[in-house]
């Protein structure tokens, strides 16, 4: 039995430190990609609070497909360059979104989310998937869970 048991007094930056030590954990030696991801999707819902939605998008053949997750049911396909996930995935860069209202082609797959931060995973400087979170809360995320998520998408790149 795997027993992470995040902390939430800790400040968000020691946080983010035992969530890549705890995804380390449960990827070292598994090949499996989709193994990997549900666990990392579990553990961002565990370690990460105030949130509505924790998963992934794989880059799939020149679009964006839907990953394993932990939330609501999400849509499935998202072109490269639309909505949240997909300029990270285009840019190759992080997207902060504090209201997801005021985001341009935002694609609603739960209208609960507020507030939404997407990182991208690269391999090779290419990107291969993006970590999607999104909370009900308005200006949920900032830089430190940014750096965090950053962080972390590094730690996956050889493992998604
Ligand atoms: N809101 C995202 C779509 C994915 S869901 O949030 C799970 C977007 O605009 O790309």
């Amino acid at each position: 039995m795997y027993d992470f048991a995040p902390d939430s007094d800790l400040p968000k930056p020691e946080r983010y430190r035992q969530l890549g030590e705890a995804a380390d954990a449960l990827i070292a030696g598994e090949s499996d990609s989709v193994a990997n991801m549900a666990n990392i999707a579990a553990l961002m819902w565990e370690f990460i609070p105030d949130l509505n939605w924790a998963g992934f998008y794989r880059v799939v053949e020149g679009e964006l497909v839907l990953g394993p997750f932990v939330g609501r049911p999400a849509c499935i396909r998202i072109p490269i360059g639309q909505g949240v996930c997909g300029t990270a995935a285009s840019t190759g860069e992080t997207q902060l979104v504090e209201d997801v209202h005021a985001f341009p082609g935002h694609i609603a797959c739960d209208a609960n989310s507020r507030s939404e931060l997407v990182v991208p995973v690269k391999r090779g400087g290419k990107v291969i998937a993006v970590l999607d979170l999104d909370s009900p809360n308005p200006a949920r995320f900032d830089a430190e869970d940014a750096g965090g998520m950053e962080l972390l998408a590094d730690r996956l790149s050889a493992s998604v």
